[in-house]
C-alpha cells in the first residue's frame, strides 16, 4: 500500500487555509471509506479508522501488529457525541467531560450497540476521548464518524510524537499520515474507568490524580499504575486496561532504571558505563539538565529539567526513539518518582524497561 503524507501543521507560518481544508477533507474521506489515517493529537499521534466499522478496527490491529483483545480508544469531536457511543453516563463522568474535554483524559463507560466489539477488544465498555488538537477535531468532523485510534506506533514500540516517527513505523501499512507537527504533551492520555461503582485510574497521564480528585472526589488507582515489579502486582494479575501490564513503549536496547539518591544513582550508572566501555558496548544515559554533568562517558542525554516535569514527559518517547537511531546497546536511566506528572513518567519508563529497576 502507498502511504500518502499530507502537511497540516497550523503553526507553520506558510500554511494556506484552502490547502489545509482540502487535506483535512481528503483525510476524512479516507476514514469514511474504511481506510486508516495517522493524525496528531495533543498527547501522541494516533492511528485512526472508523470506530463503527469492524473491518476498519481489524485493519488497525493488523497495521500495528497488536493483539486483537487490546481495545482501542474512540475519539469524538463534540461532547454530545458521547450519547451515541456510551450509556449509563454518571454525573461524575459528565463532570469530567465538562472539566477536561477537549483534553488528555480518556473515560471508560458502558458501550452502546453501535460500537462493534472488534473496536473494544471484545469488551462491553468503551474508552472515549475528545482530543484537544485542531487537526484531530477537524478530522473527526470531516470523517463524520467517531475515530478509533491507538497510538500510531508498531505494538510495543515507543509512541510517536512526530509524523516522522509515525512514518518510521507505518509507511506502507496505512493510507495516509497527516503531519501536524510535533505533539504538545508527549505521553498518552490519562485513562479513568467510570463504568463501575468507583472511579479507577487505569493509566496515569497529563491529567493527574490530584486534578481528578478536585472534580469528583476520591479515585482509586489500579495497581498496575505504580507497580515497580511484576511480583508486586502479582504474576496473574489482569489489569482492566489490557495493554498495561508487560514491556511496552520499549526501545530496542536493554533499559535499566536506577532509584536512589542522586549520588548513588550517578555512581551506579558511571560504573555500568565503565563496564560497557571495557566490553566495547555503546551505552547511553537518561539524565536531566541538573545531573548531566555527573556522568563520564557514553551517550549522555538530558530528558528535561526536574524543575518542569512537563519537559520530561515531552521528551520521553522522542529520546527512546533517538536511542534506537543511535543503535545503542544499553541504556541506564534516572528515576522521576514524585507527585503530579512523575507518576505517568515513571509508569511509562518502568514498562519501557520491562520492570528492570535497581535500588541503589
Ligand atoms: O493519548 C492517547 O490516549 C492516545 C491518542 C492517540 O489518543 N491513544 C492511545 O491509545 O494511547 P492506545 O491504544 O495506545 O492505548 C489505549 C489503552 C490500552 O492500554 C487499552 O488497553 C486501554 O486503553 N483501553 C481501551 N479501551 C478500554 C476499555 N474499554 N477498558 C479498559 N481499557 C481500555
Ligand atoms: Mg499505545
Amino acid at each position: 500500500m502507498d502511504t500518502i503524507i499530507v502537511k497540516a501543521d497550523l503553526s507553520n507560518e506558510w500554511y494556506v487555509p484552502e490547502i489545509w481544508e482540502k487535506n483535512m477533507s481528503d483525510a476524512g474521506r479516507v476514514i469514511r471509506e474504511g481506510g486508516l489515517v495517522a493524525f496528531p493529537t495533543e498527547t501522541v499521534y494516533g492511528l485512526g479508522g472508523n470506530a463503527l466499522d469492524k473491518k476498519a478496527a481489524a485493519k488497525i490491529y493488523k497495521a500495528k501488529g497488536r493483539p486483537s483483545d487490546n481495545p482501542l480508544i474512540v475519539h469524538i469531536s463534540r461532547i454530545s457525541q458521547a450519547e451515541n457511543i456510551a450509556v449509563n453516563i454518571s454525573n461524575d463522568a459528565r463532570r469530567l467531560m465538562d472539566e477536561f474535554w477537549p483534553g488528555p483524559l480518556t473515560i471508560i463507560l458502558d458501550k452502546t450497540d453501535i460500537v462493534p466489539k472488534e473496536t473494544t477488544g471484545g469488551l462491553d465498555t468503551v474508552a472515549l476521548r475528545m482530543p484537544n488538537h485542531p487537526v484531530a477535531l477537524k478530522l473527526i468532523e470531516e470523517a463524520g464518524v467517531p475515530i478509533a485510534a491507538p497510538s500510531a506506533n508498531l505494538s510495543g514500540k515507543p509512541s510517536p510524537t512526530t509524523a516522522g516517527h509515525v512514518a518510521e513505523d507505518m509507511m506502507g501499512r496505512i493510507n495516509m499520515i497527516v503531519d501536524g507537527g510535533p505533539v504538545g504533551i508527549g505521553i498518552e492520555s490519562t485513562i479513568i474507568d467510570m463504568s463501575g461503582a468507583d472511579p479507577i485510574i487505569l493509566r496515569p497521564g497529563f491529567v493527574t490524580v490530584e486534578m481528578l480528585k478536585k472534580v469528583i472526589g476520591p479515585v482509586k488507582v489500579d495497581k498496575v499504575v505504580d507497580a515497580k515489579s511484576i511480583e508486586e502486582m502479582g504474576e496473574d494479575y489482569k489489569p482492566k486496561a489490557p495493554g498495561m501490564k508487560y514491556r511496552h513503549y520499549a526501545p530496542k536496547a536493554e533499559l535499566i532504571m536506577y532509584e536512589g539518591s542522586v549520588e548513588n544513582v550517578a555512581a551506579a550508572i558511571n560504573k555500568k558505563l565503565e563496564e560497557a566501555l571495557k566490553n566495547g558496548k555503546k551505552a547511553a544515559v537518561i539524565c536531566t539538565d541538573e545531573t548531566a554533568s555527573l556522568y563520564k562517558n557514553g551517550c549522555i542525554r538530558s530528558i528535561g529539567t526536574r524543575a518542569e516535569q512537563e519537559t520530561i514527559a515531552y521528551n520521553l518517547y522522542h529520546l527512546l526513539r533517538e536511542f534506537d537511531d543511535m543503535e545503542v546497546d544499553c541504556i541506564y536511566g534516572e528515576t522521576f518518582y514524585g507527585t503530579g506528572l512523575g507518576q505517568a513518567i515513571m509508569n511509562r519508563l518502568i514498562k519501557a524497561a520491562g520492570y528492570h529497576l535497581e535500588q541503589v
